[in-house]
Order: C-alpha cells, then structure tokens, then sequence
C-alpha cells in the first residue's frame, strides 16, 4: 500500500480546461426569464430604489427594452403591471384596455418571437393591496378565482403567450385551464406559481410593483416557510389541475423543495430568483462586501443544480451578457 491516496479528485481540477469539461452545471440562455415592472405614461424610466438596475417603465420604454432582451438571446419575459387606477375589485386587472393589455398588443406587434409570460394576480390592482376580494379581513377565495380567470383570458385575448397565476388561491389552475380552453385559447400553456412561501424575500418586489398590504400580510393564502410535504402536495394537485410548468418560490433559500418538486414529478420545473435576493447581492456587491458577478453566477448555478429548468430572475440580461463574454 502506498502511502499515497489512489483517488485524487484534484486530479480534475488543476486544468482549468479539464475542470471546464467536467463541469455538471452550466447556465444557458434558455434557462432565463427576465421579469419587467409597465406603468402607464411614456418615457418613464424609474429605477427601483430597493432594486438597482431595476425599472418601472412605460409602455414605449418597456418595448425598446424588450428588443434588447431579445437581442441578448434571453427567451422570455414575465410581465408585471402598475395600473393608473387601483380599486377594491381590482378592475384594471381584467380591463381589455388595462396596463398589461395594452403592453401585451404593443409588444406583439414589434417583436415576433419573445415568449411574453404574464403574472396574474389581482395584488398590483387592488386598492388594499391584497391578492383577491375581501369581505372585512378575509381574502375571498373563491369569488377570487372567478376574477383571475377573467383575467388570464383578457391577457390571453391581448397577446399573452403564457399564464403565470401567482396568487395561491385554491383551484385557480382548474378555473384558469377551463376558461382559457372555453375561450379558444388551449393552446396557452399555465406557468403555475405551485410552490409560493409567504416570504420576506418579496420585499422590494412590493416597490417596484407598489403592492404593499394596506393591513396584514400572506399568510392566509401563501404557505408556511417550514412546509415541504405541504409544498408537494400543492404542486401535485396543480399538476392535476393542467399546469403546464411548476414553479417554487423564492428559489435560494428553498433548493430543497426545487429538488423534491423535480425528482417526485418529473415536470417542467420552475423557480424564481425573487427581489430580496436578487437586492441583497447587489447591496453587498455595491458595498465591495462580495464579488456581485461572482455570487451572481453562483446563486444562479445553484438553482439549475437543484433541479430547476428554467429560472425567473432580475440578473437574466447579466447572465446572458456574461454567457456572450466567457462562451466560446
Ligand atoms: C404577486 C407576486 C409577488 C411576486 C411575484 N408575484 C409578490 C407577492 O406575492 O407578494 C414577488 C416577486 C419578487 O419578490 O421578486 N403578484
């Protein structure tokens, strides 16, 4: 025996070339989903304060934006829309000639093949804030449900490719799926949200979508951050329901349920890289505390290594930039 070990697992790490090809994970464009925040005006480019490099935009920015997107070979993008008006029903959010309505027609008409993925929810459009009707303090669920399948069909009637119900009420997948079927439309696949916490990583997300609970939080209907039988049980009935692809949120500090959702259903998988992660980087990139680019790459690989497919997320336009520099 020598006194040597036989094993070296160093052996494949000294050769950067070597370590390149035995790499498992790589992050590809396709990968990429690219969320974008439309308001109403024109030549409105408003950073978000708790998200640098993050804008509100207005219909004609968000079009000269896109084209960039695109450009960069990202896929796709979810749109999420600041209404001119909020009222307690949340009207904007089914109105034909609402702010994602309206973005949806202009963006089909210039750009052809970006995939335009549209969040509903009834959150960015009601006066108090929450995701559905309220009778008192109660968020309604199924009177909610009714809504947001209006609104899935008024997305899909202005353009929208793909549907991504983020709201957790129960059965909106079922109630969504049939109505959009009704309507024509059964060739638009559903991006359920299946898997949501109710996070604190969603934070800065409500500047930028100025959403913000007028009282209380989403507890009631997003799940509890402790729960990962409960998670698999709200994907399999989404599954069920006619989602089309499966999504956990937030995704770093959930790679576990990423794992599991993927490993149990075998489903095209989903996981968004939310704005409290996407902030807490940048913040502490900013400060020189951690090496952004660095920990970009690496949060995102993370991801992908726990069983995602694609992933949603505010660095997809600096991945791909980066994937252009570094990619022969
Ligand atoms: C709800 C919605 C939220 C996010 C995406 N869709 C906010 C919430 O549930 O409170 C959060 C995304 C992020 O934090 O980046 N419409």
């Amino acid at each position: 025996m020598s006194q040597f070990p036989t094993i070296r697992h160093r052996r494949l790490r000294y050769n950067p070339v070597i370590r390149d090809m035995v790499r498992e994970t790589e992050l590809i464009k396709n990968d990429l989903i690219y969320p974008l925040f439309v308001v109403p005006g024109s030549n409105v480019k408003k950073e978000v304060k708790s998200m640098p490099g993050v804008y509100q935009l207005s219909i004609d920015k968000l079009v000269e934006e896109c084209k960039e997107v695109k450009d960069l070979g990202i896929p796709a993008i979810i749109l999420f829309g600041i209404p001119e008006h909020k009222d307690e029903k949340g009207s904007e959010a089914y109105d034909p000639n609402g702010i994602i309505q309206k973005a949806l027609r202009a963006l089909k008409a210039d750009l052809k093949d970006l995939v335009l993925i549209t969040d509903v929810c009834m959150c960015e459009y009601t006066s108090h804030g929450h995701c559905g009707l309220l009778a008192g303090e109660e968020i309604l669920n199924d009177e909610t449900v009714s809504l947001l399948a209006k609104e899935a069909v008024s997305h899909a009637e202005a353009g929208a490719d793909m549907i991504a119900p983020s709201d957790m009420m129960d059965g909106r997948i079922a109630a969504i799926r049939k109505a959009l079927d009704y309507k024509g439309f059964t060739k638009i696949p559903i991006m359920s949200y299946a898997a949501k916490y109710a996070s604190g990583f969603y934070g800065p997300f409500r500047d930028a979508a100025e959403s913000t609970p007028a009282f209380g939080d989403r507890r009631s209907h997003q799940m509890d951050i402790g729960n990962i039988n409960e998670a698999l049980r709200e994907v399999e009935e989404d599954i069920k329901e006619g989602a089309d692809i499966v999504m956990v949120k937030p995704a770093g500090a959930y790679l576990d349920v990423i794992r599991e959702v993927k490993q149990r259903f075998a489903m095209p998988t989903a996981a968004y890289q939310v704005s409290g992660e996407y902030a807490m980087i940048k913040a502490a990139g900013a400060n020189g505390w951690i090496d952004e680019e660095r920990v970009m790459l690496e949060a995102a690989t993370a991801i992908k290594r726990a069983g995602a497919d694609m992933f949603l997320t505010y660095f997809a336009k600096d991945i791909a930039r980066w994937i252009d520099k570094n990619r022969k």
